[in-house]
């Protein structure tokens, strides 16, 4: 007898299969026409360089800044927000400066062309940078939703002579008509790029690089709870680690988004600095993989407030036991977040050979960011902070160096960490860690 649930079930997953073909052969179609014809055909209404539209008042009272190898103009302002008429953060230099190195190192690893969508324009100065600054740049396409972000970025364009395109369109919108287009999607956001993520997981190739920051670091290290549930749908927690858990609940919620469309990805390089997060995330597509991606990397960290035990739980849905196995008392939990590795060491020292053909102003920052996460790349999840530690089993903090020589001295590893000045990532567990601090006090005295 035909089981009626199973002929179903078939039919609903050929259904599926269809739909899949035909976002396929759309892909396809998209992929061997021009892709800057495609984009216009998109985008009826497009920028060209003709309509500049920017009047003598305009001029009167421009700011001019250097990064890489261009200059960019924009209208003067006091403070840095999203209200100023064209939005510029100098503090974003480095973000930038660390973008040009990793979309090189990218292209030189996939050895075509790219394809650049610079989703978030503002002034151009993203868009126009890589389209300057990286070998083997195909078609940029800058996009904003503002009528004067579009006006001086094809201005800053202009005045660099630089061929890039530029549309004025919602960014939802924007991804969702030029999928498979782009080998490189960058969200560089007001806030959250929770609200793009979807959008960005549809849209780009198998094989690509989506590029995400997020400045709402209060959610996602916990200091707001209920912001980072709505928008990331994880639970924070607010540790010493928090900036950590952060970027681990950000990169979850990414792979999860991406799921949706069987895709699934690597992080090539994240970091986090000043007032943001930031990472490079390398796509590929297949259910089977996704399925075990998500397996495999998606989890939660249970931390026990009282002694200060951290522990990893694999598995989205796994029964997660909250009495800390060392002093009984009840543990927080964090996410779901990605439990997998954040950091790829061979793409992080490509980067750092890179930063040798490369002219930024940020150079010696880069050096000492870089070569720091390329020491704690394959660090255990989570770090210690030496001060807490103290606090915790109240005794005076030993130096840094002392602590790191004695965790080597008993055979563990110990490595600094970019997140934290203070921290220190080990396979050392909680109660020996106190015993060592506690030894090295002794000693001192
Ligand atoms: C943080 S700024 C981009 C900064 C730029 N990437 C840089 O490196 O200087 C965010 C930009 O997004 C634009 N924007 C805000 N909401 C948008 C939306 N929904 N769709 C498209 N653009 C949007 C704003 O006009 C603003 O210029
Ligand atoms: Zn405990």
């Amino acid at each position: 007898m035909i089981n009626n649930n199973h002929s179903n079930k078939i039919d609903e997953i050929d259904e599926i299969d269809k739909i899949e073909k035909i976002d396929e052969i759309d892909e396809n179609n998209n992929k061997k026409d021009n892709l800057i014809e495609n984009i216009d055909k998109n985008n009826k209404n497009s920028y060209n360089f003709s309509n500049i539209n920017i009047t003598d008042n305009d001029y009167q009272n421009i700011d001019i800044v250097e990064e890489g190898n261009v200059k960019i103009a924009f209208p003067c302002f006091d403070k840095v927000s999203s209200s100023a008429p064209v939005f510029y953060n100098p503090k974003m230099e480095l973000n930038r400066d660390l973008s040009i190195l990793a979309l090189q190192t990218f292209q030189k690893e996939i050895d075509r062309e790219i394809n650049i969508c610079d989703l978030f324009g503002g002034s151009g100065i993203r868009g126009i940078r890589y389209k300057k600054e990286i070998n083997s740049v195909g078609a940029i396409g800058i996009n904003d939703i503002s009528s004067n972000a579009m006006n001086w970025g094809k201005y800053n364009a202009q005045e660099n002579n630089v061929k890039v395109d530029f549309f004025q369109k919602e960014a939802n919108i924007f991804l969702r008509e030029n999928r498979g287009l782009f080998d490189v999607i960058d969200i560089d956001p007001f806030g959250t790029p929770s609200f793009f993520l979807d959008s960005a997981c549809y849209t780009i190739k198998k094989d690509g690089m989506l590029c995400v920051t997020a400045t709402d670091t209060s959610a996602l290290c916990g200091t707001y709870k209920e912001p980072c549930i709505r928008k990331y749908n994880a639970l924070p927690y607010k540790s010493e680690y928090c900036h950590e858990t952060g970027i681990r609940i950000l990169a979850g919620f990414v792979a999860l988004t991406l799921a949706k469309y069987k895709k699934y990805m690597e992080i090539k390089f994240a970091h986090s600095s000043e007032h943001y997060m930031r990472m490079y995330l390398k796509i590929n597509k297949g259910s089977a993989a996704t399925d075990n991606s998500i397996k495999e990397n998606i989890g939660h960290i249970t931390h026990c407030p009282k002694c200060l035990y951290r522990n990893t739980v694999k598995g989205l849905s796994s029964a997660i036991d909250i009495t800390c196995p060392i002093c009984g008392y009840k543990m927080k939990i964090a996410g779901p977040l990605w439990i997998g590795s954040i950091e790829n060491k061979e793409f992080i020292n490509k980067m750092l050979i890179e930063l040798d053909n490369k002219q930024l102003n940020t150079k010696d920052e880069i050096l000492k960011l870089l070569t720091t996460i390329y020491e704690e790349s394959e660090s255990p999840i989570t770090f210690y902070d030496i001060h807490k530690i103290s606090k915790n089993i109240k005794t005076n903090a030993p130096k840094q160096d002392k602590v790191f020589e004695a965790i080597k001295d008993k055979g563990y590893t110990a490595t600094k960490t970019h997140f934290n000045l203070l921290g220190i990532k080990t396979d050392v567990d909680i109660e020996s860690l106190k015993e060592i601090v506690i030894d090295i006090i002794k000693n001192e005295s």
